[in-house]
């Protein structure tokens, strides 16, 4: 962030925010229009303003360039105080994309370069909701899923491809550094919140990485006898999100079953298209970058049809982040409201619901 004095003295020093911008592809390009409307909208009550700078990455950019994500591209990314992040990814089954993953070459690759060991993905019943759950199911948690090692590590590979003796293996990376600064981020914020923390796993089964992840957990709780910690295996867990949702405060767990069970809370939360998130680098060596959980949706890419509230509260996420929170706090605010009245006013386009957002958050006082 940088800091200016103004020339009239000491006490208006404003803030500027420096945001890069990754819309990305598909509906990422149509949401995230929307979100950096909710931040314009939040910031003209802070002292502070942003300067975004955009940067054109994702499957369609590969595609005219040949570029997934230069070093230099990376760097100068680096440099700013946060990342919007929209979706990327191009069509299924297009022929052009089938030897590159732009998931692992770009955003993975950006989660692990910036070292966003939290992937923080908040999951709430808002009232007004139809939650699949029906009319009286409650839900009020944050899920903490590891964001750099597991099976997302990158570590394996393919022998033999090919051939109908092929070896494929995609070993799960845990150290007992990354499952420890990941469990203490989520005690600190079970602190924050009612104090009641999740640990999920399937250490029946994967007895190794299982083990490491258990006796970490007895470590760190040693420490933090205020929370009330519990810890179920991943199956089990599914049931109690669909059950018993309201018994959750804060979950962590691993990279893979992060993802998983991070759908499955958007899911029972009003969906996918509500679902916000935070690739969170905590040390702040890194800029920390905010997207919403869906992906670039190709089939309604372009028709207006998708809901920019998770790449709007992603942004609220991100104001949180940068030390903003009451902006951030307003964004929320103005969401609530809007999705509260979503059954009065009928069918919105991706564009009406930005605005009617934004135009809630310049109202509120
Ligand atoms: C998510 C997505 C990504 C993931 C994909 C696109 C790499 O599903 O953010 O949850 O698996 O982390
Ligand atoms: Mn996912």
């Amino acid at each position: 962030m940088s800091t200016a004095s103004a020339p009239e003295g000491p006490f208006s020093v404003s803030t500027t925010i420096n945001i890069a911008v990754i819309a990305g592809d598909g509906i990422g390009r149509e949401v995230t229009v929307q979100a950096q409307k909710a931040l314009d909208a939040a910031i003209a009550f802070e002292d502070a303003s942003i300067a975004y700078r955009d940067f054109t990455l994702g499957a369609d950019h590969y595609l005219e360039t040949g570029e997934l994500l230069h070093d230099a591209t990376l760097e100068a990314i680096a440099e700013s105080d946060a990342i919007l992040f929209g979706a990327v990814g191009g069509v299924p089954g297009d022929p052009r994309l089938e030897s590159v993953s732009i998931e692992r070459s770009l955003l993975l690759r950006l989660r692990f370069a910036f070292d966003q060991y939290v992937n923080l993905r908040p999951a709430r019943i808002h009232p007004g909701i139809g939650s699949v759950l029906g009319p009286d199911a409650r839900a009020d948690f944050v899920i903490v899923r590891e964001g750099t090692e597991g099976a997302y590590s990158g570590s394996g590979g393919l022998v033999r491809g090919g051939t109908a003796q092929a070896i494929a293996t995609e070993v799960s990376v845990n150290t007992a550094f990354g499952v420890e600064r990941v469990l203490r981020y989520a005690f600190d914020l079970a602190r924050t919140r009612d104090k009641r923390l999740t640990v999920v796993h399937k250490n029946n089964v994967l007895v190794h990485s299982g083990a490491l992840w258990a006796q970490v957990q007895a470590d760190v709780s040693a420490e933090y006898p205020d929370v009330t910690v519990d810890y179920l295996h991943v199956d089990a867990a599914t049931i109690h999100l669909v059950q018993h949702p309201e018994r959750f405060d804060v979950i962590v767990t691993d990279n893979l079953f992060g993802d998983i069970l991070t759908d499955l809370a958007g899911a029972i939360t009003g969906g996918i298209g509500l679902a916000a998130s935070g690739n969170i680098n905590p040390d702040d060596r890194f800029p920390s970058m905010f997207e919403p959980v869906h992906g670039s949706a190709p089939d309604i890419a372009g028709k207006q049809l998708a809901d920019p509230t998770a790449a709007i509260l992603s942004a609220a996420m991100l104001l949180d982040h940068v030390g903003l929170p009451v902006a951030g706090q307003r964004i929320r605010g103005a969401v609530g409201l809007d999705i509260e009245h979503r059954q009065d006013v009928g069918i919105r386009s991706t564009d009406q619901i930005g605005d009617s957002i934004a135009a809630r958050i310049a109202s509120a006082s």
